[in-house]
C-alpha cells in the first residue's frame, strides 16, 4: 500500500510533495516523510534534507513548516506498515550509510532478509526494521562499483545502479531514488506496483495514483510493469526491464480524477454514500438509455464475440469487491442461468480449481491495483495459455473504478464503473457501481441466452431506471434515521447481520463496513445458518440486523429472525415499511421493490448505520486504523 510522490522541476519540491501525499494519504497513514535535494553553490553535489514524522501527514507538515526542506527535486512517502512498527525510524525515505542517497518504496521486497544479511556481513548498519532499507545500501554499493571503474556521477549512472539492484530484488514494488551527487536527476522504477509520471509545465511528478497530480497536470504517462525511468529537467528517459529505451505518448486524464474535496460533508465516506444516487444516474444514462432493442437491453461496449460460447464464469476479488461478486454470481446464475463461482483472490492464487472449458474469469477491484486480484488473474491467464487447448483459452474481464490502473492494462476487457474517485477507505459508492456492472452483465447474458422472459428483462431494466431517485430519497431518510439510532450502539461489542439469497452478501458487507470503521465485532451470516452455531452468541446485548425483502426467502428470513427474538436479541429489520414490522424492535425501511433489485437499496441503511455509529464514537472514519484503500501487497 503506501503512497509515493516524487517531483523534479523549477518550483520548491516540498509543498508539491506534501500536497501530493495529502491526496495519497488514503493509501496509508502510519507515518510519512520527504527527502529533498538542493543545488549547492559551494559544491558540485547537492544538499539532501530528509524529514520524517510518525503518525498522520499533519505531523510531517508541521515539521517541514518549522524546519523547512529546500530543493526543487524530492521524493515523498506515506506509509502503511508492513515490515516494522509505525515508528519514525521505519518511516521512509530510507538512506544509505553516507546519508547521500534516499529511497521511497511502495510494495514488499520478499528477499530482504537475505539481502540484509549480505549487507550486514559487509559491515552495513541498519537503522530500521523495514524491507526497504536494503535498497539504498544496495544502490550505493553499485554506484561505488561503477565509479571505481572510472564512471562519473550522472543521472544515467544512477539509473544503471537502480536497474542492477532491481535485478536483485524479489517482490512487487515501486520506488523513487535521489542522490546528492546528481542533484538534477530522479530515478523511478515499477515492478507490479502502480506508478505513473505526470508531465506538468516545467516539472515532472511521479506518483502511485492520479489524485497526487491534481492541480499540477492532467497529462500522464503510466509506467508499464518492469520499467525504469530517469527524469531530469530535460525530459524523461523510459526503459523496459531489458534496458531497452521505450517511446510512448502521454495520455490525458479523463473524468473527475482530480476532484478530491469533502464539499460540505463531515467525512468523505458520507459524501460518497450520498454520491451513490449520482453513480446510479450516470450508469443508467450510459447503459440503459431508452429505446434499446429487447434482444440487447444494455449498452455495453462489447462485441457479440465477447459473450459467445461462455458456459461458466468465475469471479476473483477481495473484501467488498468480493461481496459485489457474490451478488453478481447470484444474478448470473439465477437470472442469466450461467453457473458462476466466486473466489477470494488470495485463496485462488494457491488453490485454483481444475481448469474448466469455455469459462470467463472476472476480476473485480475498485482500485484496479489489489495485488491478490491481479496476481490471481495473471496466474489464471498463464495456466490457460500453457494448457494450449482452444476451449480453455483465457477469457478475462475486469470491473474497476480506475480505468488507468493495472487491471486495465492486464485484462483485455474492462467495465469502468465510473463512480468517480473514492477517498474514504471503506468502499461505498464503488460497491454500488460494481453491483450495477453485474446487473448489466446479467441482463446482457440473460437476453442472449433466453434464460428469462422479455417481460422479466423489461421489468428489471425499468426498476434499474427508477433506482437513482429511490436512492436519493433513501439516503436522505437513512442519514437522519441512522444518526438517531447510533447512540444505542455506544456500548455494543458484537453485532450479527443476517440475510439470505441475493441479500446474504449485503449482510456480509454490512458486517464488514461496521468492523472497518467502528471496530465493533460484526459477522454476517445466511439467516438459515444461525441455528447451526452462531445462535449461541445471541443475548440481550447483541443486536441482530436482518435484511428481509419480499421474494423467495422472505418468510424463511422472518422465521430465522423469530429464533433470534426468542433469545432476547435486539432485532433491527431492513424491510419494506409495511411488511412484518411487528417482528422487529426497530425498522429501517426500504422501498418495496423486486427481490432482484433489493441489494442496491438494502445496502444503504447498512452503510449509514455503520457511518453514524463510528461518527458517534468519534472515530477517524475516512482513515480507519490499520487499513488502506489500495492493497498493493500480498
Ligand atoms: C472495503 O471497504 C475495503 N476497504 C476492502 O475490503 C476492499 O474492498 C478490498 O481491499 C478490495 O479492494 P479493491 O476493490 O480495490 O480490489
Amino acid at each position: 500500500m503506501c503512497g509515493i510522490v516524487a517531483v523534479i522541476g523549477s518550483r520548491d519540491a516540498a509543498p508539491l510533495l506534501l500536497e501530493g501525499l495529502k491526496r495519497l494519504e488514503y493509501r496509508g497513514y502510519d507515518s510519512a516523510g520527504i527527502a529533498t535535494l538542493e543545488l549547492s553553490s559551494k559544491a558540485a553535489t547537492g544538499v539532501l534534507t530528509c524529514k520524517k514524522a510518525n503518525g498522520k501527514l499533519a505531523n510531517l507538515m508541521n515539521l517541514v513548516e518549522q524546519e523547512s526542506a529546500p530543493g526543487h527535486l524530492g521524493i515523498g512517502h506515506t506509509r502503511w506498515a508492513t515490515h516494522g512498527k509505525p515508528e519514525e525510524r521505519n518511516a521512509h525515505p530510507h538512506m544509505d550509510s553516507s546519508g547521500g542517497l534516499a529511497v521511497v518504496q511502495n510494495g514488499i521486497i520478499e528477499n530482504h532478509i537475505t539481502l540484509r544479511k549480505g549487507l550486514q556481513e559487509k559491515g552495513i548498519q541498519f537503522v530500521s526494521e523495514t524491507d526497504t532499507e536494503v535498497i539504498p545500501h544496495l544502490i550505493s554499493q553499485e554506484l561505488n562499483l561503477l565509479k571505481s571503474n572510472g564512471q562519473e556521477a550522472s543521472g544515467s549512472l544512477l539509473l544503471e545502479a537502480v536497474r542492477r539492484v532491481s535485478l536483485k530484488l524479489k517482490g512487487a514494488y515501486a520506488l523513487a531514488v535521489i542522490w546528492k551527487e546528481t542533484p538534477e536527476a530522479l530515478v523511478v522504477a515499477r515492478r507490479q506496483a502502480p506508478l505513473l509520471i505526470g508531465l506538468g509545465e516545467g516539472e515532472f511528478l511521479c506518483a502511485s495514483d492520479t489524485p497526487a497530480l491534481a492541480g499540477v497536470t492532467r497529462t500522464i504517462l503510466p509506467m508499464e510493469d518492469g520499467e525504469t525511468a530517469l527524469l531530469t529537467p530535460l525530459g524523461i528517459e523510459l526503459y523496459d526491464h531489458r534496458g531497452q529505451r521505450q517511446q510512448r505518448s502521454p495520455s490525458l486524464l479523463h473524468g473527475q480524477e482530480d476532484v478530491v474535496s469533502k464539499r460540505h460533508f463531515r467525512h468523505f465516506m458520507l459524501k460518497e454514500i450520498y454520491e451513490q444516487s449520482e453513480t446510479a444516474r450516470l450508469w443508467v444514462d450510459r447503459h440503459l438509455p431508452l429505446g434499446l432493442p429487447e434482444q440487447a437491453p444494455v449498452a455495453f461496449p462489447f462485441e457479440d464475440s465477447f459473450y459467445e460460447g461462455i458456459e461458466r464464469i468465475q469471479i476473483l476479488a477481495c473484501g467488498t469487491s468480493r461481496h459485489a461478486a457474490l451478488v453478481g454470481a447470484y444474478l448470473l446464475e439465477q437470472f442469466a442461468g450461467i453457473p458462476t463461482s466466486v473466489f477470494y483472490a488470495s485463496e485462488f492464487r494457491y488453490a485454483a480449481p481444475p481448469l474448466a472449458p469455455n469459462l470467463l474469469t472476472i476480476g473485480v477491484t475498485q482500485s484496479g491495483e489489489t495485488a491478490d486480484t491481479l496476481a490471481a488473474l495473471s496466474m489464471e491467464a498463464q495456466r490457460r495459455e500453457a494448457y494450449g487447448d482452444p476451449a480453455f483459452i483465457s477469457r478475462q474481464l475486469g470491473i474497476t473504478n480506475r480505468p488507468e490502473s493495472s487491471i486495465a492494462r492486464q485484462v483485455p476487457n474492462i467495465i469502468n464503473i465510473c463512480a468517480g474517485i473514492e477517498v474514504g477507505v471503506a468502499a461505498t459508492k464503488t460497491f454500488l457501481g460494481q453491483l450495477l456492472a453485474f446487473y448489466g452483465l446479467a441482463l446482457s447474458f440473460a437476453s442472449r441466452r433466453n434464460s428469462c422472459s422479455t417481460k422479466e428483462i423489461i421489468s428489471l431494466t425499468n426498476e434499474l431506471r427508477a433506482l437513482p431517485n429511490q436512492l436519493s430519497v433513501l439516503i436522505d431518510k437513512h442519514d437522519q434515521m441512522a444518526s438517531t439510532l447510533a447512540p444505542l450502539f455506544l456500548d455494543t461489542q458484537n453485532v450479527i447481520f443476517l440475510g439470505r439469497g441475493i441479500n446474504y452478501p449485503i449482510a456480509l458487507e454490512g458486517a464488514l463496513k461496521l468492523k472497518e470503521i467502528s471496530y465493533i465485532h460484526a459477522e454476517g451470516y445466511p439467516a438459515g445458518e444461525m441455528k447451526h452455531g452462531p445462535i449461541a452468541l445471541l443475548e440481550r446485548r447483541v443486536p441482530v440486523i436482518a435484511i428481509a425483502t419480499p421474494g423467495v426467502v422472505f418468510e424463511k428470513v422472518l422465521s430465522n429472525v423469530q429464533e433470534a427474538k426468542a433469545r432476547d436479541a435486539q432485532l433491527i429489520g431492513v424491510i419494506p415499511k409495511e411488511f412484518a414490522k411487528e417482528v422487529f424492535d426497530i425498522v429501517m425501511p426500504i422501498p418495496e421493490v423486486s427481490e432482484w433489485i433489493s441489494p442496491l437499496l438494502s445496502v444503504v441503511p447498512m452503510q449509514l448505520l455503520s457511518y453514524h455509529i463510528a461518527a458517534n464514537r468519534g472515530l477517524d472514519i475516512d482513515q480507519p486504523r490499520n487499513l488502506a484503500k489500495s492493497v498493493t501487497v500480498e
